[in-house]
């Protein structure tokens, strides 16, 4: 898998004026790579992702999958978003499903035993994720962790080439979120798709990615295209090792440079101190 990103830009025509989203963009990824994107707020991050999804047309420049121009969305590219997305009235194996049942009603060029194959696929995913027991309970059932993976079965059920997660698991708790990290991981090792993964956790963005592009300010452009130097194998523990916490400390004096120059720790606490006694 090549996808190739050559001067792509963005910029949203709208009754309060012109707003540009992405500056021209340039990069490359390939198979099996885990991008992490970091960038303040409005820098563009999901507009990018929308833009590569074929959710929306850029103003300027090319998305290339495999020499083939990226001119709408297509079941090569599948999207998780942050807010929950599952239809409240279909069961979890029946939202898990949905693409390929559309695809059974609406794509006849597809032999159906190919999709038949994929559905035999989203119920092994399922059972994966640990939803093996739930196949027939309704999202309204389900916690926060639990509607986020159906939402990511769903996105990986035609086998896509790219998985793109919009702050996928920003609605959730600490302790959720750090079980959903674990399952990326899993599930990045067993189905080695391309994954582009907007967050704003540097951690969870280091301790997930084999890359990390850093996004400027609006309108944002890739100011840091970081190779993450830790291999394959990762467990909790490399969260608190001493690599891990200067590249954390060098990411967060990246985007929040303000912030460093400027927050005196120790004047807030001698304040906190003075008020409270
Ligand atoms: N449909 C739209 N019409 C007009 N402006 C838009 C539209 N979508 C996004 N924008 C603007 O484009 C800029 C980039 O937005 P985008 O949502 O891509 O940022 P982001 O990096 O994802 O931010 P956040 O981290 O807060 O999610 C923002 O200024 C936003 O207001
Ligand atoms: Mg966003």
């Amino acid at each position: 898998m090549t996808l190739k990103v050559q001067q792509l830009a963005k910029t949203y025509h709208s009754r309060t004026g012109v707003t540009h989203a992405v500056l021209p963009t340039t990069f490359e990824a390939g198979s099996g790579e885990f991008i992490s994107l970091l960038g303040p707020s409005g820098c563009g991050k999901s507009t990018l992702l929308q833009l590569l999804a074929g959710l929306d047309t850029p103003t300027a420049g090319s998305i290339h999958l495999d020499g083939a121009w990226v001119n709408g969305p297509s079941r090569e590219r599948g999207m998780v978003f942050q807010s929950y997305t599952l239809f409240p009235w279909l069961t979890v194996l029946e939202n898990a499903r949905f693409p390929l049942d559309l695809e059974i009603h609406q794509d006849y060029s597809r032999p159906s035993s190919e999709i038949l194959t994929e559905i035999g696929r989203v119920h092994s995913l399922l059972d994966l994720v640990g939803l093996d027991a739930f196949k027939n309970s309704y999202p309204r059932e389900l916690s926060g962790g639990m509607k986020q993976r159906v939402a990511i079965v769903r996105a990986l059920a035609n086998q896509p080439k790219l998985l793109l997660m919009d702050e996928p698991f920003g609605a959730l708790d600490a302790q959720t979120r750090e079980e959903m990290q674990e399952l990326m991981r899993l599930l990045h090792a067993h189905q080695k798709m391309t994954v582009f993964f907007v967050t704003h956790d540097i951690e969870e963005a280091l301790y997930l990615s084999t890359r990390v592009l850093v996004f400027s300010a609006r309108p944002g452009t890739i100011i840091e295209d970081i190779a993450v130097p830790f291999g394959a194998i990762r467990d909790p523990e490399l969260k608190f090792k001493p690599e891990f916490i200067r590249l954390k400390r060098e990411l967060t004096a990246l985007l929040h440079p303000a912030h460093e120059a400027n927050f005196d720790r120790t004047g807030l606490l001698r304040r906190i101190i003075s008020t409270s006694s």
